[in-house]
């Protein structure tokens, strides 16, 4: 299995570029599965995450042909023939299930098998299924495969618009249940739904397809469904996330190193955490940052996980690893997933300070951190090891890295293209 071998102590310096979304791509690929012909999606991220969820439509029988050196792949939905997302495929990945609301909403059926849960939590998805019952949706759950069809008698396979009310802001029912009124027949109005950035990139995707929807961004969306969508040529948003980490490396062990495409209305709270830490953060344009060296000593701070735009829940690992060499007391309070700690007991195999009291992590701050063997759990966790080890004295092993390459695209190569030491051996 791949690891990661890292020197720290080095100094960040240079530029790096933000990749295309991960949290934006996987979702405009399932809503292609929508128009009557072919999509050209631009900016994406060449991860594993967007190679498993072009299988997942490939499985089901469109076309998708990949233009590596230009990250642009084109999807022809005109060849779907099955409307099954088998359990060795969704088992890899959940966002698989969000190929559900484009099946139901085109086709008026689809068998997806119930994604796993995962290392920070059980991922629910009945918020998705509540949405689709409301729109006229019926399904069953046998043998670990959920059944979903539309039978509206003279509507034929036809969703209906319904006003559907969500429990919590969760963005793949927001998701689903979008791409679902899509083609519905009527309005379909979501109340509380997920506010983040990446849902405006898949409205904008969609509208730009031919949809009608209004007021992504905010807690009530609405959805007229039209009769068909037609494909088009979209550029994935930038990765916030993945912009969020690479800031925070710079801030942990960084002297001048500019962020491109690091678009900072997508990380308010994040910003103005850091800079309440006191990272010497700073504005070149609305679309790249540059982080220097700290001016004067790091502060310790609170921080709280919130759907947006609240504090990212997916970068509570990054920001703790920077507190956790910040001397004081620091708290991280993660609301939005049961089990997103599983990383701390690493951080502390490195020499960290950190006790864990049900959704706190309680951080005392420590002068330095040393390397040691560790582990990757998720994605998110195992950048997060990766960023202690570049500020660790001494040499760290970073093990289970193929969570890594799920979502961050050539992440030790931009590394070492700022100066860390970080070698991959296998
Ligand atoms: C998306 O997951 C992201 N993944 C996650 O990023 C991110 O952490 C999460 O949103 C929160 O921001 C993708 O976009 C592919 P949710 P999603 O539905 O859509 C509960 C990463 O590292 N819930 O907002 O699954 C659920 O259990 C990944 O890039 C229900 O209870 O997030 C969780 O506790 C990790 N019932 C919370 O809501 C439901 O039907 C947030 O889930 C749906 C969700």
């Amino acid at each position: 299995m791949d690891k990661f071998i890292i020197n720290g102590g080095k100094t960040l310096s240079g530029k790096v570029k933000i990749s295309g979304a991960k949290n934006s791509a996987l979702k405009l690929i399932a809503a292609s599965i929508l128009a009557d012909d072919k999509t050209i999606l631009r900016n994406i991220p060449k991860i594993e995450d967007v190679n498993i969820m072009i299988e997942v439509l490939r499985t089901l029988g469109a076309g998708v042909d990949v233009d590596l050196e230009n990250k642009a792949i084109e999807i022809d939905p005109g060849t779907i023939n099955s409307y099954e997302a088998p359990y060795e495929i969704v088992r890899k990945m959940r966002a698989s299930i969000l190929v559900a609301g484009p099946l139901l909403s085109k086709f008026g059926r689809v068998k997806v098998a119930i994604p796993g849960g995962c290392n920070i939590g059980s991922r629910q998805i009945d918020l998705h299924l509540k949405g689709f019952e409301d729109m006229g949706a019926k399904y069953s759950v046998e043998h670990g495969y959920i059944n979903c069809i539309v039978d509206s008698g003279d509507a034929g396979i036809k969703l209906s618009g319904a006003v559907v009310t969500l429990d919590f802001p969760s963005r793949g029912a927001t998701e689903n249940i979008i791409m679902a009124g899509s083609l519905a027949s009527g309005k379909t109005v979501i109340n509380n739904a997920a506010r983040e950035p990446e849902i405006a990139d898949l409205v904008n995707f969609l509208n730009a397809m031919g949809a009608d929807i209004q007021g992504a961004g905010t807690e009530c969306i609405v959805i007229k469904g039209v009769e068909k969508l037609k494909g088009t040529d979209y550029e994935v948003m930038p990765d916030s996330i993945e912009a969020g980490t690479f800031i925070t490396a710079a801030g942990l062990c960084g002297d001048g190193v500019e962020i491109e495409n690091a678009r900072l209305e997508n990380l308010e709270t994040f910003y103005s955490k850091l800079k309440e830490i006191g990272v010497n953060i700073s504005i070149i344009d609305k679309n790249n940052i540059k982080v220097e060296s700290p001016k004067k000593m790091y502060r310790p701070i609170n921080v709280s996980t919130l759907p947006y735009p609240g504090f990212p829940t997916d970068l509570q690992p990054i920001i703790t690893v920077l507190l956790s060499i910040v001397p004081g007391v620091s708290i991280v309070t993660e609301n939005v997933f049961e089990n997103r700690f599983m990383y701390v007991d690493e951080l502390n195999r490195m020499g960290a300070n950190i006790k864990i009291d049900g959704h706190h992590a309680v951080i005392n701050g420590v002068e330095k951190l040393s390397g040691a063997p560790v582990t990757s759990f998720d994605l998110r966790a195992g950048a997060a090891v990766v960023l202690a080890a570049l500020a660790a004295e001494g040499t760290t092993e970073v093990s289970n890295i193929y969570h890594i390459r799920r979502g961050y695209e050539d992440f030790e190569e931009k590394l070492s293209s700022l100066g860390a030491d970080i070698k991959k051996v296998n």
